[in-house]
């Protein structure tokens, strides 16, 4: 264990033990960028790894969650986000997922029963005071607690140092990881000191050597602040009507040119932008879709999400040199 650089709370070190952590760091499911090769290095790294598979085939969920545990011994979590229905649950628990964690809704008691069957432990991400208080009667091991400076969706009503504080007050031992625009040792410290268990990093693990970002995405979360970012509903295809943050962009700038209108009124609309070169699946302006390495055409009309943390994201580590540094930097 090497964690001698900071004085660890018992909330942390309970966090840690729980889940056999070097590092009270969790990857935050970033769709697309997050294939099996990111959670691994994740986990061997010491931290949290996380398999996003809401838009994963079950076939395809089975064989990423045996890859990662083909090639490393950490704990990583499947995440689901429940405005969908999470058609590769039952594949991820035949393939052994001992971690299961939700976002955007609360599990069923039909779901809870099986992950208790199967052993899994839960997380749910919540982001508030009332959004806690109904997560916990379920019962989970952890919750995530979400903050408005996330990148990607963001189901966050307000910042995350406010809605951690919340959180926390109904939260009492049940342990609580903060999420949203992590990505340097400073915000790490500013909230295990407010009292989370643990970090959640985004944006920050995309732009890694083993993310599966789009190379030109990668370089634009290195060359952009925070003040890039912009918070609204434009990539409405696909998940209509969910706010989310990403990098400002053409899709971005075209909308908010002509008055931000509605579905079916939006400049550009029917224009196909981009296309993934795998399974030929074809990307229409305003699709919600990220820009990973398979994708070609105009790759960053898509939607390049990023968390309000980018202004400490310089470069495009490995992930465990990216680690290794958070933990030393001052
Ligand atoms: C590219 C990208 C894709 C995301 N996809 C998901 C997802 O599939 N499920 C989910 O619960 N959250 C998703 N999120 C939100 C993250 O889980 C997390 O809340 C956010 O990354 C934290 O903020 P940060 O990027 O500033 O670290 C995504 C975020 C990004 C940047």
């Amino acid at each position: 264990m090497t964690f001698s650089r900071r004085n660890l709370s018992a909330a942390s070190l309970k966090f840690m033990d729980i889940f056999q952590l070097k590092y009270p760091i969790v990857q935050a499911p970033t769709d697309g960028p997050a294939t099996a090769p990111l959670a691994i290095a994740v986990c061997n790294a010491g931290c949290m790894g996380a398999l996003p598979l809401t838009w994963v085939s079950p076939e395809m969920s089975y064989q990423r969650i045996q890859e990662v545990k083909a090639h490393t011994k950490g704990t990583f979590f499947a995440n689901f986000v429940l405005n969908f229905i999470p058609d590769a649950l039952d594949q991820a628990i035949a393939a052994g997922i001992e971690v299961v964690q939700f976002s955007w809704g609360l599990p069923s008691s039909y779901i809870i029963d099986k992950l208790r069957r199967n052993r899994i432990k839960m997380g749910i991400q919540v982001a508030s005071r009332q959004g806690a208080i109904q997560a916990l009667a379920l019962e989970p091991d952890y919750l995530v607690c979400q903050g408005m400076e996330a990148g990607g969706h963001v189901q966050a009503a307000q910042p995350l140092a406010r809605a951690l504080q919340e959180v926390l007050y109904v939260a009492q031992d049940i342990p609580v990881a903060a999420s949203g625009g992590i990505s340097d040792a400073k915000s790490i410290d500013k909230y295990l000191d407010l009292g989370a268990a643990a970090v959640v990093m985004g944006s920050r693990f995309v732009a890694t050597q083993e993310s599966y970002a789009h190379p030109l995405y990668k370089k634009a979360l290195v060359d952009s602040a925070a003040e890039d970012t912009v918070y609204s509903v434009c990539l409405n295809r696909g998940w209509p009507n969910a706010t989310h943050r990403m990098l400002r962009n053409s899709t971005f700038n075209m909308w908010e040119a002509a008055g931000y209108p509605q579905a079916g009124y939006r400049p550009g609309e029917n224009d196909i932008v981009a296309q993934d070169e795998l399974d030929g699946s074809l990307f229409q302006r305003y699709s919600n879709n990220v820009p990973i390495q398979s994708t070609t055409g105009d790759v960053m009309a898509l939607g390049p999400y990023a968390g309000m943390g980018i202004d400490a994201i310089q470069d495009i580590p490995t992930v465990e040199a990216l680690i290794t540094r958070l933990w030393i930097e001052d």
